[in-house]
């Protein structure tokens, strides 16, 4: 069992997304352990894209999503992170498939309406980055068992 972070970005929040996106998560059976609504800083910004900061994009990327509020979020479940990269489809929307996240909400590469960490390391300096560890629950998941054999 592992934990990712997942951000519904400013558009998501704009275009009322937020529950579909959640309950697309929860029926999939991952469960929730943190989330909450936050204006990004441009510090927090920086560091959540360190790693994009030479490219063409970058200036774009921190404006957009400083534009409005993101809800950020902790889902933990068996191998989380791929099955919710899985979910949320292709960096590009035009190269997610209908039923993805991006393949059925957007179709600009910038706006495209939620993140989710890309690696087991990277999902761990997210969630640290994004949430104090007394913001993040452990509670007993009562269908654990009919999710997990
Ligand atoms: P995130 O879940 O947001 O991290 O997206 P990703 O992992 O699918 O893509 P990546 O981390 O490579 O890029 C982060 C974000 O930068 C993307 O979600 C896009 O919003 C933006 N981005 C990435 N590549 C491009 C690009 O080629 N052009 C533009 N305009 N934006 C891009
Ligand atoms: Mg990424």
């Amino acid at each position: 069992i592992s934990r990712t972070f997942v951000a519904v970005k400013p558009d998501g929040v704009q275009r009322r997304l937020v529950g579909e996106l959640v309950r697309r998560f929860e029926r999939r059976g991952l469960t929730l352990v943190g989330m909450k609504l936050v204006q990004a800083s441009e510090e927090l910004l920086r560091e959540h894209y360190g790693a994009l900061r030479e490219r063409p994009f970058y200036r774009q990327l921190l404006k957009y999503m400083s534009s409005g509020p993101v809800v950020a979020m902790v889902w933990q479940g068996l191998d989380v992170v791929k099955t919710v990269r899985t979910m949320i489809g292709e960096t590009n929307p035009a190269d997610s498939r209908p039923g993805t996240i991006r393949g059925d909400f957007c179709t600009d590469v910038t706006k495209n309406v939620i993140h989710g960490s890309d690696s087991v390391e990277s999902a761990r300096q997210e969630i640290a980055l994004w949430f104090r560890p007394e913001e993040l629950v452990c509670w007993e998941d009562a269908a654990e068992h009919w999710i997990y054999s």
